[in-house]
C-alpha cells in the first residue's frame, strides 16, 4: 500500500514526538516507530535534563555552554552549543507546562542534582544543574509527550521497520515500511522525511541500548550517499551493572556516590582532584579501564564498586528508587546495604548524520539535502563533539527536535509534492522473500556476536592501530558472511528472524564506518583514545570526521570545527 502524509516521522523518542508536536499544528504527520512508541530507547534515561535555571545554587547559560564545550574536548561546535544552553531553561518550563513531573525543591522549584562535566562558574567546582524527576526522567517526559502528541491527532505507525529512504532528484520523498505485525511492506509518501532513529549501541557486547538500538535511519542516510560525521566517538557509560550493562544513573554520583577500587580507595581523587567522581563521562571510564588493568579491581577482576552505602535508605528510595529496584532484582543487592559491581558500558554515540541547527541533513559539500531531516542521537550537529555531558541528551532531544520540527512546519508552507520514484519497494520485497527463500546459510544472531565481540575488544575505552585494522578485516570478512544469512522462521507474523537478519545489514555497516573513522583520527580526544597517539593534536585534528559510502568503497574526508567563545585549552577538571 501507499500512504500519503505531509511529513513522516521516524522514531517516536524524545526527538521524534517533539518534532511531531510541532509540526502537528499545521500539518498531518505521521510517526513511524519499530516498537510500541513508549517503549522508545529515551524513556529508559534515568538521571535528569539539563538547564542553567538556578534553582538550588546560582548558575548560568554561559556556564552551561563552557562545560559543554569543555566536556566535548572542543570538537563541539560552538554555535550549536550555544544554542543548546541558551534554550535549555525555556525548554525545561515548557515540558513543566505540558505536565512533566519533575521532582520538587522544598520551595516547590524544579529540584536540580550534580551530574558529570557540569560546573559553577567555568569549572571551579560542581554545580546542580541536572532537572529530574527521581531516576525516570527520561520515562516521564516520554508519556507527557507522547499525551501531547496524541492530543494534537498525530498518526502513529507503531511497531512499523524502516526498510528504506526515498530520494527522487535529491530529495527525501518518503520512506519504505516494515509492517512487523503482518510481514507487509508498504510506502509512506511525504513531502519531508525527518529521522529520529536513536543510537546503535548494539555494535558492542555490552551495552546500555535497548535491542532495537540498531542505527537503521543512520545505516539508510549512508546509504543514499549522506556521510557520517564523528563516528569514532562512541561513548561509554562509567556505571554499567557489571556483566549486564544495565544503566546506573550518572545521579547517583550525584547524590553523593563513590567509586571504589579492590584496594577501597576513591581512585578518581587521583584523575580527577576538583570534581572526582563527577568528571566527564570519558576521563571516569578510562580511570576505571586503568586501574582494572592495574590490578585494582575487585579482588583482580574486571569490575569497580560504586557506593552508595551511606546515603542512607531514605534518600535512596526517594530519589534512586528505580536503580534500588533493578539492583536488587538483577543482583539480589540492597544498595543500602552493599556496593554495586560496575564497569563502562556503551551507552551514546556522539556520531551519526550531519545536520544544521535545524535539523536540516548536509551532505559532503555541507550543502542542504532538500526534504530530510534528522534529530536526536541519529544526528551530529555537532553539540557534543567528542564526548557527550550527562544531561545533556534529553535536553538535545527537546531543543533539537523542536526546531526540526518548527523548521518542517515552515518548509512545508512551500514544499510541494513530487512523485515517488517507480515501483521502489519491489527491490526489498524481493530481498525478504530471498532471505526467506534461502534453505541453507548461517544465523544472523551468530554474526551479530562476532561483530559485537570485535568492536568490544578493539573500539572500546582504549584503541590501538593493530586492533582496529584487525577488527575492520574481521568485519570485511562478517559482510562476505551476511551474504549468506538464511532464517528459520519463513512466516509473516511477527518474524523477529528476517527482522534481526535486516537489521544486522546497519550494524555491520555501522562497526565498518566506526571503526574507519576511528584508524583515521590519530590522537586522542574524549571517548577516542589510541593508546599509540595518546595525546590531543588540535593542530592538526580540531576537525570533524566525514564517512561517505562512494563506488570505491568508503571515503574520509574532513571539516571544521566551529569555534567561537571558547578557544581550546588543555582538559583538566
Ligand atoms: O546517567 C544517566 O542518568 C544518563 C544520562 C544521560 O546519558 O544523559
Amino acid at each position: 500500500m501507499i500512504f500519503k502524509h505531509d511529513t513522516v516521522i521516524v522514531g517516536a523518542g524524545l526527538a521524534g514526538l517533539r518534532a511531531a508536536l510541532e509540526a502537528a499544528d499545521v500539518a498531518d504527520v505521521a510517526v513511524v516507530s519499530k516498537v510500541y512508541p513508549t517503549r522508545s530507547h529515551s524513556g529508559a534515561a534515568q538521571g535528569g535534563i539539563g538547564a542553567a535555571l538556578g534553582n538550588e545554587e546560582p548558575d548560568s547559560w554561559e556556564w552551561h555552554m563552557y562545560d559543554t564545550v569543555k566536556g566535548s574536548d572542543y570538537l563541539a561546535d560552538q554555535d550549536a552549543a550555544e544554542v543548546l544552553a541558551k534554550d535549555a531553561a525555556r525548554a525545561i518550563y515548557e515540558l513543566e507546562h505540558m505536565g512533566v513531573p519533575f521532582s520538587r525543591t522544598a520551595e516547590g522549584t524544579i529540584a536540580q542534582r550534580a551530574f558529570g562535566g557540569h560546573t559553577r562558574n567555568f569549572g571551579e567546582g560542581p554545580i546542580k544543574r541536572a532537572c529530574y524527576a527521581a531516576d525516570r526522567t527520561g520515562r516521564v517526559v516520554m508519556d507527557t509527550l507522547f499525551g501531547q502528541a496524541e492530543r494534537r491527532g498525530m498518526k502513529v505507525y507503531s511497531e512499523f521497520q524502516l526498510l528504506d529512504l526515498l530520494i527522487r532528484d535529491g530529495r527525501a520523498v518518503g520512506i519504505i515500511v516494515y509492517d512487523i505485525a503482518k510481514g507487509e511492506v508498504h510506502v509512506i509518501h511525504a513531502r519531508t522525511v525527518l529521522l529520529a532513529t536513536g543510537g546503535f549501541g548494539k555494535l558492542y557486547r555490552v551495552t546500555s541500548n535497548c535491542a532495537a538500538n540498531t542505527g537503521d535511519g543512520v545505516f539508510l542516510a549512508y546509504s543514499a550517499g549522506i556521510p557520517l560525521q564523528d563516528m569514532e566517538f562512541v561513548q561509554f557509560h562509567p556505571t554499567g551493572i557489571y556483566g549486564l550493562g544495565v544503566l546506573i544513573s550518572e545521579a547517583a554520583r550525584g547524590e553523593g556516590g563513590v567509586l571504589l577500587n579492590g584496594e577501597g580507595q576513591r581512585f578518581m581523587e587521583h584523575y580527577a582532584p576538583t570534581i572526582k567522581d563527577l568528571a566527564p563521562r570519558d576521563m571516569v571510564s578510562r580511570a576505571i579501564m586503568t586501574e582494572i588493568a592495574e590490578g585494582r579491581g575487585i579482588d583482580g577482576k574486571d569490575y569497580v564498586n560504586l557506593d552508595l552505602t551511606h546515603l542512607g535508605k531514605a534518600r535512596i528510595m526517594e530519589k534512586l528508587w528505580d536503580i534500588a529496584s533493578f539492583t536488587r532484582i538483577y543482583l539480589g543487592i540492597d544498595v543500602a546495604e552493599a556496593p554495586i559491581p560496575v564497569c563502562p558500558t556503551c551507552h551514546y554515540m556522539m556520531g551519526g548524520i550531519p545536520t544544521n541547527v535545524d535539523g536540516q541533513v548536509l551532505d559532503a559539500a555541507s550543502s542542504i539535502v532538500p526534504g530530510l531531516y534528522a534529530a536526536g542521537e541519529c544526528a551530529c550537529i555537532s553539540v557534543h563533539g567528542a564526548n557527550r555531558l550527562g544531561c545533556n541528551s534529553l535536553l538535545d532531544l527537546v531543543v533539537f527536535g523542536r526546531r526540526a520540527g518548527r523548521k518542517i512546519a515552515a518548509d512545508l508552507k512551500q514544499i510541494e509534492w513530487i512523485d515517488l520514484p517507480t515501483k521502489s519497494e519491489e527491490h526489498l520485497v524481493g530481498k525478504i522473500a530471498e532471505l526467506k527463500e534461502r534453505k541453507i546459510g548461517v544465523k544472523a544472531s551468530h554474526l551479530r556476536a562476532d561483530m559485537q565481540n570485535l568492536m568490544t575488544d578493539c573500539c572500546s575505552v582504549f584503541r590501538t592501530k593493530d586492533d582496529l585494522e584487525a577488527a575492520l578485516n574481521a568485519v570485511a570478512e562478517l559482510k562476505e558472511q551476511y551474504q549468506e544469512v538464511a532464517v528459520d522462521d519463513k512466516g509473516f507474523v511477527f518474524n523477529t528472524d528476517v527482522l534481526e537478519a535486516l537489521e544486522l545489514e546497519s550494524l555491520l555497516t555501522l562497526a565498518e564506518v566506526t571503526l574507519i573513522s576511528a584508524l583515521a583520527r590519530e590522537e586522542s580526544r574524549g571517548a577516542h583514545f589510541r593508546q599509540d597517539f595518546p595525546e590531543r593534536d588540535d593542530e592538526n585534528w580540531l576537525k570533524h570526521t566525514l564517512v561517505r559510502k562512494t563506488g570505491d568503497g568508503p571515503q574520509v574526508s574532513f571539516k571544521p570545527v566551529t569555534i567561537t567563545r571558547f578557544q581550546p585549552k588543555p582538559r583538566t577538571y
